[in-house]
């Protein structure tokens, strides 16, 4: 279907990011504070509130969902979700998760109706990854990885946020990871969403040119023709199938091309990542009475927010308050 999601600069809509909880069993230093409090009960979406606003957005004719956190997995009963969504009959349905949970529940995942997982990698050294997620364990995502290789879904793809002094010298180890494992790989550049304290942003900031040279002294890397359909720009490796794509939001602005919107545990309908433009679905779906057309109406109005590009800034005052757990990226 066509999507009836446009907003004033003529882009079209055809993607949404539900986040479906802020919590996550994993710190990671650029997303969130040691010590983070979590939103209470009743402020979070229901699972069968999340269902709708899904359903709501494929009558608008979205064509991909994309699951998020915190990290999705630690949501109770996700699994039901997951099928409930897998129903809608979406191009694309995936996730985003840091792998933790895949060892047990991969399989499970799959058979769910999910189609697609990117799974966070920042570091293949035990010490180093534990530095970077503070409270992760590397050898649960190893597993986690290959547990959705064998669960057959239509696409992995690694995600790594580059951070010099933390992981810039293991992209090629990255790389080769990846290529042993027949899965993609991308580079993030940091985005500025919290106020962080282990490191300063502008220090660890690493480009993806820089990346991107760093990875051309192990492997040729051609630019791949297809259109990503996101904001990654892929290469490929001959000889390979792994594709390493790059997310540039500070050097290569991608947001003439932007595509989606992110919905929040709250129900915030967030227009951009690096904006704080939202409207409140929450209480369209609490309302009173329940109205299909209203929240239809609501979604469609909202677009006219939609900001034409983020302004991040590594070394300025931070704007964007909320941390990353709170849009899952
Ligand atoms: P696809 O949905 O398949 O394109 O994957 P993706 O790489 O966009 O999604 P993923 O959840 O793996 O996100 C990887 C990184 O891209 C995260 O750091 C996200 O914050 C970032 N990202 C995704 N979409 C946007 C966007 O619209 N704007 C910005 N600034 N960053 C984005
Ligand atoms: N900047 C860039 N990427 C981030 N992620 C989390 N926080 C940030 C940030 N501040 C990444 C995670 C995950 C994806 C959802 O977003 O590593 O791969
Ligand atoms: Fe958790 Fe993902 Fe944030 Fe790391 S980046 S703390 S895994 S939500």
């Amino acid at each position: 279907p066509e999507s009836r999601l446009t907003d004033r600069f003529g882009r079209t809509v055809n993607y949404v990011r539900l986040s479906v909880t802020d919590r996550c069993d994993f710190r990671c230093v650029y997303c969130m504070a040691e010590d983070m409090t979590f939103l209470p009960r009743q402020q979070v979406l229901t699972l069968e509130e999340i269902a709708r606003v899904a359903r709501t957005f494929t009558e608008l004719g979205t064509e991909k969902i994309r699951l998020t956190g915190g990290e999705p997995l630690v949501r109770k009963d996700i699994l039901e979700l997951v099928r409930e969504i897998g129903r809608y009959g979406l191009r694309d349905f995936a996730m985003t998760t840091n792998g933790s949970h895949l060892p047990t529940m991969a399989e499970d995942l799959r058979h769910a109706g999910l189609h697609r997982l990117n799974i966070s990698l920042d570091s293949l050294d035990e010490d180093k990854f534990r530095r970077i997620t503070r409270t992760g364990r590397l050898s649960q995502v190893l597993d986690g990885i290959d547990a959705a290789r064998e669960a057959g879904f239509r696409g992995i793809k690694l995600n790594t946020v580059v951070l010099k002094g933390r992981n810039d010298e293991e992209v090629p180890a990255l790389v080769d990871f990846a290529r042993r494992k027949g899965v993609d790989i991308t580079f993030i550049e940091e985005m500025p969403l919290g106020q962080i304290t282990e490191h300063d942003r502008g220090e660890a900031f690493c480009s993806s040119d820089e990346v991107r040279d760093i990875i051309r002294r192990h492997h040729d890397l051609v630019p791949a023709t297809e259109d990503s359909g996101g904001p990654a720009r892929y290469y490929r490796m001959p000889g390979s199938k792994t594709r390493v794509g790059f997310i540039s939001p500070h050097s290569h602005n991608f947001c003439a091309t932007c595509n989606r919107v992110r919905v929040t545990v709250e129900g915030r309908l967030l227009l951009c990542l690096g904006n704080e433009h939202s409207v409140d679905l929450r209480r369209v779906l609490r309302g009173n009475p329940v109205s299909d057309d209203k929240l239809q109406q609501t979604i469609i109005d909202a677009m006219d927010l939609k900001p034409e590009k983020h302004h991040f800034d590594l070394n300025g005052d931070v704007q964007i308050l909320r941390f990353m757990n709170m849009t899952g990226g």
